[in-house]
């Protein structure tokens, strides 16, 4: 099998993330899964994990932007697929922006709208996952919002 055939798979995991909450903690809010430690995502850096979301295993990716925290669905919004190509690698342009290295559609780390690309991608917003830091530990819950692709 080619790698041109691989990368047009629909939400291929080629490097799965890890999944770090168990079944999650149940909170007045709802469930919650533990991502890990903040400390251990660095300016610029990501890092992917997974998480139910309606009863399917979703990978999402953590980022810091910087020095603030943002999580999303690794669903690019132009074909549902993830995003990282080369694992763990979402940022492009020298850290300014998030990449789907498939078709180049870019992304504004801070609020997930692609701001290029596809032209009928952009303006689209990514999936936000909802964060907590608590204790110097990252916590997400799984979005509210249905997927529309
Ligand atoms: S799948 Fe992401 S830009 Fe086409």
């Amino acid at each position: 099998m080619s790698e041109k055939h691989d990368r047009g798979a629909p939400l291929r995991r080629r490097h799965p993330a890890r999944r770090n909450g168990g079944d999650g903690e149940h909170t007045s809010k709802g469930v919650r899964y533990l991502v890990g430690q903040a400390r251990d995502v660095k300016r610029g850096e990501s890092v992917k994990f997974l998480m139910p979301v309606r009863g399917a295993e979703e990978e999402c990716f953590v980022i810091n932007f910087r020095g603030h925290l943002h999580a999303y669905v690794n669903r690019c919004r132009h074909v549902p697929m993830a995003m990282d190509w080369v694992d763990n690698q979402f940022f492009g342009e020298k850290g300014r922006y998030l990449m789907c290295q498939t078709h180049n559609a870019y992304y504004e780390p801070s609020n997930g709208e692609c701001i290029a690309g596809p032209p009928e991608t952009c303006g689209k917003m990514l999936y936000r996952v909802p964060l907590e830091i608590e204790n110097g530990k990252i916590y997400a819950r799984p979005p509210q919002e249905e997927f529309e692709d």
